[in-house]
C-alpha cells in the first residue's frame, strides 16, 4: 500500500452519506452498503467524520462521549463490522480524533461543573469574570468564538466563565494538565487497538493557549486571539508528546493535523519527518481566497479573487512545502467549505469542465489527496433558504453579520448563501429517486435539487463522466512515483490565468497545465519545450504537446515524457 504520501483518502461526512433505515440520517450501514462504490474509486483510505456519541450541535465535533458510537449512526458492532469489511477490501479507516474541546455533556465537564473544587475543574478553562463600573459581571477577556460571538461562557453556579473557542457547547480542554492529555491519549489506544489506521486531527494546532490569556488585538470590541491561540511553541511540545507516547508505539499511524490558519514555517514544523509530530497537515488558505482577515464570514473583500491569486497561493505553499521538508494534505473540498466547483470552478455551463480540472489540480499537487463525497460527481452549492440551513455557524453567524457588522438582513443572507458549510453537508446524491437515493425516509437536510441530473447513477452511466475522470486520475497518480512523491516545479509562472508545473522523480516527468479561469487562455511553455510530452488525460481534447497552447475555459491536460 505504500506510505501515508502514497495514499487516496475519501472523506466522509456520515450523516449525509447514505441513511440505511429511513430515518433521513445517514449512518455505518448506509456506509456499510456502499464500500464497494467507494472502493471502485481507487481509493484505499476513508477518513469518517467523527461518529462519536454526540449532541449535534456542532454535527459530531461536539463529543459527549469518545468511547461511544453516535447511536443514530449505528452500535459499535456496526463500526466493527465497518472497520473490518473495509480492510478486508483494502481499505482503511482514519478517525476524527477531537482533542481541543470535548461538549459539555462529557462526563468530565459535567463533573467539573459541580463545583470550583472539583479535580476536573482544571480538565477546561476556567477564569474568573471581570466586573464594568456598573458592577456587572463579565466575561474575563474580548476572545471572539470561530463561529461569532464572546468565546465565554457563564458558570451557573459561580462568577466564572469557562472557554468554547467554537460552539457555545465545545468547552476547551486544559492542554497543561496531564491528566487531560493522558485522557486523549487513552482515547487514541483505543481505537488504534481497534484497528484504525490514525486520525485526522481537528483543530490541533490550538491545543495550548497563551499563559495568562492576554486580551485579543487591540483589547477593545471582540477579537479572534489568533496570535494568542494558533501553533504556541506549546502545541508543537503537546504534540511532540502525543508522537512519542502514542503514535511511534503503533506501526505507521496515519496522521493528518487541521490546524486553521496554519502557517508554511508551521506547518513545516509540524509535519517535518524528524520533528516527529504529524505526517501531514492541510493548509487553508486557498480555501480563504477572497475573504477578509476574519475569516470566511468576513465578506469586506466581496469574495473576489483572481486565478492568478490562487495560482499564486498554490505554487507558494507547493514550493515553501518542498523547501522546508514538510507534506501536505491536499483537498479542495471538505465538510466545512462550499463546494469546490461553486468555489473554486463554474457550477453553471462549465461545471463538468471546471469539476475535472479541479481533480486534475487536487491529483496532481505534491502531497496526499483527500477528496470528498460528491465532489467525484460534481456536486454543487445548493439554494438553501434560511429554514435549509442546519449549521450553528451559518446560524450564529448571519446573527453576528446583522448585530455587530451592521449588515442588513439581505446582504446577510447572501454571505451565508456564499460560503456556509452547508453546502457541504446536503446529502450525497446517489439516483434520481426520490431524496438523490440517500433515504426512504425525510432527510434531516435540504436535498439539492440538482439531483435529478447530477447523481452517481448517471455518472456511472455516462461517457467521459466526471466520475470515470476521477477513476483515471486516481489510477495514473498509484502508479506514478512523480506524481505522488516527485518535486514540483512551476512554470511560465506570470501567466494570470494558466497554472503549468512539472512534477519530476528520476526519469519521470510529468507537465500539468491548467486554466484556472472561464475564459480562453494561453499557456507558454517555451522553457520545458526541449521534453517530448504526450497527452497522458485531458479534460476537453487530447491535443499534443506545444510551447504555445490555446485553452479552452478550465481546460486542464496533464502530458508525460
Ligand atoms: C474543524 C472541523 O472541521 C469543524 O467542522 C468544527 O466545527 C471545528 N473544527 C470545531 O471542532
Ligand atoms: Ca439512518
Amino acid at each position: 500500500m505504500g506510505n501515508f504520501k502514497h495514499r487516496i483518502v475519501y472523506q466522509i461526512w456520515p450523516r449525509s452519506f447514505k441513511d440505511s433505515n429511513g430515518d433521513g440520517i445517514g449512518d455505518l450501514q448506509g456506509i456499510i452498503g456502499k464500500l464497494d462504490y467507494i472502493k471502485s474509486l481507487g481509493v484505499d483510505t476513508i477518513w469518517l467524520s467523527p461518529i462519536y456519541a454526540t449532541g449535534n450541535k456542532d454535527y459530531g465535533y461536539d463529543i459527549d462521549d469518545y468511547y461511544k458510537i453516535n447511536p443514530e449512526f449505528g452500535s459499535m458492532e456496526d463500526f466493527d463490522e465497518l472497520l473490518h469489511k473495509s480492510k478486508n477490501m483494502g481499505i482503511d479507516i482514519v478517525m476524527d480524533l477531537v482533542a481541543n474541546h470535548t461538549s459539555d455533556q462529557h462526563s468530565w465537564f459535567q463533573e467539573a461543573l459541580k463545583s470550583k473544587d472539583s479535580p476536573y475543574r482544571n480538565y477546561y478553562i476556567f477564569k474568573q469574570g471581570k466586573r464594568n463600573k456598573k458592577r456587572e459581571l463579565l466575561p474575563p477577556n474580548n476572545w471572539l468564538s470561530a463561529f461569532g460571538g464572546s468565546a465565554w461562557q457563564k458558570d451557573p453556579n459561580s462568577d466564572e466563565f469557562y472557554l468554547t473557542l467554537f460552539t457555545p457547547n465545545q468547552c476547551d480542554l486544559n492542554w497543561k494538565n496531564e491528566k487531560v492529555r493522558e485522557g486523549i491519549y487513552e482515547i487514541m489506544r483505543f481505537w488504534l487497538d481497534k484497528g484504525i489506521l490514525g486520525f485526522r486531527m481537528d483543530v490541533i494546532n490550538t491545543i495550548a493557549k497563551k499563559d495568562g490569556l492576554p486580551p485579543a488585538g487591540k483589547g477593545k470590541k471582540l477579537d479572534f486571539p489568533f496570535e494568542h491561540i494558533v501553533s504556541l511553541p506549546k502545541s508543537h511540545e503537546y504534540v511532540k508528546e502525543m508522537h512519542e507516547k502514542v503514535l511511534s508505539q503503533y506501526e505507521d499511524v496515519f496522521t493528518v493535523g487541521e490546524g486553521m490558519v496554519t502557517s508554511l514555517e508551521d506547518l513545516n514544523a509540524y509535519t517535518r519527518p524528524e520533528e516527529k509530530k504529524l505526517q501531514m497537515m492541510f493548509q487553508f488558505d486557498v480555501h480563504l481566497i477572497g475573504c477578509g482577515p476574519l475569516g470566511k464570514f468576513d465578506f469586506r473583500k466581496g469574495y473576489r479573487w483572481t486565478p492568478k491569486e490562487l495560482k499564486d497561493l498554490i505554487i507558494h505553499w507547493q514550493t515553501g512545502v518542498e523547501k522546508g521538508g514538510g507534506w501536505l494534505g491536499n483537498f479542495l473540498s471538505n465538510h466545512d467549505q462550499p463546494r469546490q466547483v461553486s468555489r473554486f470552478g463554474h457550477d453553471g455551463a462549465f461545471r463538468r469542465k471546471s469539476a475535472k480540472s479541479l481533480a486534475l489540480l487536487n491529483f496532481t499537487l505534491r502531497g496526499t489527496p483527500f477528496l470528498y463525497q460528491g465532489e467525484e460527481i460534481g456536486m454543487t452549492n445548493c439554494h438553501l433558504k434560511e429554514e435549509d440551513w442546519r449549521d450553528f455557524e451559518a446560524i450564529n453567524d448571519y446573527r453576528v453579520l446583522q448585530e455587530m457588522m451592521h449588515l442588513p438582513k439581505p446582504l446577510a443572507r447572501k454571505v451565508i448563501q456564499k460560503m456556509t458549510r452547508d453546502h457541504a453537508r446536503t446529502p450525497m446524491q446517489w439516483s434520481e429517486e426520490k431524496n438523490a437515493g440517500f433515504t426512504t425516509g425525510t432527510p434531516w437536510m435540504k436535498v439539492n435539487p440538482n439531483c435529478s441530473y447530477i447523481n452517481v447513477e448517471k455518472e456511472m452511466k455516462r461517457e467521459n463522466s466526471i466520475l470515470s475522470f476521477y477513476k483515471k486520475l486516481i489510477e495514473i497518480r498509484k502508479s506514478s512515483e512523480a506524481l505522488s512523491t516527485g518535486s514540483f516545479v512551476p512554470v511560465d509562472t506570470e501567466n494570470k490565468k494558466v497554472l503549468s508545473y512539472l512534477r519530476q522523480k528520476g526519469e519521470d516527468t510529468y507537465l500539468i497545465v491548467i486554466n484556472l479561469s472561464g475564459s480562453l487562455a494561453e499557456a507558454n511553455l517555451m522553457d520545458v519545450s526541449a521534453y517530448n510530452f504526450k497527452p497522458v488525460l485531458c479534460t476537453y481534447d487530447a491535443l499534443p504537446f506545444m510551447p504555445s497552447m490555446k485553452l479552452q475555459p478550465y481546460e486542464g491536460r496533464l502530458y508525460k515524457v
